[in-house]
């Protein structure tokens, strides 16, 4: 099972012993994330992280992934400050900065632009997210969440319930996680979201034809008991006009007075990030802050560890990190990743 020299551009590539794989390699990357030690595997070696569209956790992550791992990063960020302003090609601009590289991660508007720049690159290429269709690594890093957090109850995936709330017809996060876990037994999908909104049906067709149940409905209230509520923020920039997305935003709020009187005591809330914390939208209540079942800051740190991963294993160094160790000299909390 190896991914050396391999572009990670969809989810459809895993199935479930490669995403084990993947998310063995990333718990053993936890004392290189929370500097309880330091490796030099990756010494020598530059990341290219190129995002055309707006990004903190992704970019920055990947980002901080590759500089745990030993190598240097070298950033375009906005696609006003890239060539593709001035009409260069994704194949020219990959075939240029692939050879400055030794792997490269992009973000990019347009569905399947991730793919075609990869046509153009002579290194592997990761996923950040393309236009409304995929969000590969942040699939991996949400299921690996849901794997940990439903772990620490003595549940598993096989037989979950998740409620998926929000934009799901805009949103590539639950489009990415809904097909990985469709690898998965038994498993109860909600969907929540406005009609306008709705999962596509392609989507919804491969989670039934893989024997799960789906359950879609436009009601938040009542439909909230699940083991995981996946919540999504309206992505406003899918939308033809902010006018039209205001029509949607704010419409299915979770605070701590819902989640008490919804959900079940140990609900896992999860959400990509960032959540629209503007007044008119809220989707995320920071009422929920102290609420020992929001896993938003784990999930956001779980993927520093799965982006460390699947550098270790598109650059085939996996099994070797150990032998580039050195001291961690500087004081550290300890508690990242
Ligand atoms: N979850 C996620 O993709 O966040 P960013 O847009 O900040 O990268």
């Amino acid at each position: 099972m190896s991914f050396k020299g391999e572009h990670i551009l969809s989810v459809s590539q895993f199935d479930r012993d490669t995403i084990q794989h993947v998310f063995q390699i990333a718990r053993n990357m936890q004392p290189y994330a929370s500097r309880q030690k330091r490796t030099k595997v990756l010494e020598g070696a530059i990341l290219g992280n190129l995002f055309f569209e707006p990004s903190t956790r992704t970019r920055v992550s990947f980002g901080c992934a590759f500089n745990l791992l030993g190598g240097e990063v070298r950033e375009t960020t906005g696609m006003e400050s890239s060539a593709l302003s001035k009409g260069e090609s994704l194949f020219d601009t990959a075939r240029v900065i692939s050879s400055y590289s030794d792997v490269i991660a992009m973000r990019h508007p347009q569905a399947g632009s991730v793919a075609e720049f990869a046509l153009g690159s002579r290194v592997p290429v990761l996923n950040g997210g393309d236009g409304a269709n995929e969000h590969p690594t942040q699939a991996l890093l949400d299921l690996f969440t849901i794997e940990r957090e439903l772990a620490s109850s003595g549940q598993s995936i096989d037989g979950m319930h998740i409620a998926m709330v929000g934009d799901l017809k805009f949103g590539r996060t639950v489009h990415s996680l809904s097909k990985l876990l469709k690898l998965y037994k038994n498993l109860r999908f909600t969907l929540i979201s406005p009609k306008e909104l709705a999962m596509p049906d392609d989507i919804v067709s491969a989670i039934e034809n893989a024997g799960h149940q789906v359950n879609v409905t436009d009601v938040l209230e009542g439909n909230l008991n699940a083991d995981i509520v996946y919540q999504t923020r309206i992505q406003e920039e899918r939308f033809p006009s902010k006018t039209e997305a205001n029509l949607y935003r704010g419409k299915f709020r979770l605070n701590q007075e819902i989640y008490t009187r919804y959900c079940k005591s140990n609900t896992v809330i999860m959400h990509p990030l960032p959540r629209d914390s503007r007044i008119e939208a809220n989707e995320l209540d920071n009422d929920l802050n102290l609420n020992p079942n929001l896993a938003i800051f784990r999930q956001a740190d779980n993927g520093i560890l799965v982006r460390m991963a699947l550098f270790a294993l598109t650059l085939g160094v996996e099994g070797i990190i150990t032998n580039y160790e050195c001291a961690v000299p500087w004081y550290s909390n300890k508690h990242s990743g």
